[in-house]
């Protein structure tokens, strides 16, 4: 991915993150996930009352995309106040449909602080390929 569309990519998450429903932890996350078609799904953190029914923000996205038709990523940018790694439900629902996506993790001001494969921070996954028979 080119630096601009990276920019970009970080720019949507941004915006994404502002509608995050945070009222019990105030961790604000972004995710914007590019399609192989070069369509971009967005999403945020929804936190609930009872806290297990929290949804992150890659997960938000990527259930809009699937939701939508759209299964294979070349990206997705996640963006935290610190730059945080996804969590590892969230690579694992990811890995099932792109474990070559690149991931870049930024902040809220958009500087990036790491990039890596899914299956970089994923390694030995399992995925559908474990369940053929
Ligand atoms: N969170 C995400 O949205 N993505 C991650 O990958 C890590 C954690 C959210 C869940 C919860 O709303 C808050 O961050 C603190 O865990």
């Amino acid at each position: 991915m080119s630096r601009p569309a990276e920019a970009e990519l970080i720019k949507a998450a941004i915006a994404a993150s502002e509608m995050a429903y945070i009222p019990y932890s105030n961790y604000r996350v972004g995710a914007a996930l590019l399609t192989l078609d070069g369509d971009v799904f967005t999403g945020c953190n929804v936190e609930s009352a009872s806290y297990t029914p929290t949804i992150c923000a890659e997960r938000t996205a990527l259930v809009k995309a699937i939701s939508e038709g759209k299964r294979e990523f070349s990206a997705v940018a996640v963006v935290t106040r610190d730059g945080g790694s996804p969590c590892g439900v969230c690579r694992q629902l990811l890995y099932e449909f792109s474990p070559s996506m690149i991931v870049v993790m930024a902040d809220l001001e958009g500087a990036v602080h790491q990039r890596a494969t899914l299956a970089d921070l994923l390694p030995f996954g399992f995925g559908p390929a474990n369940l053929q028979d």
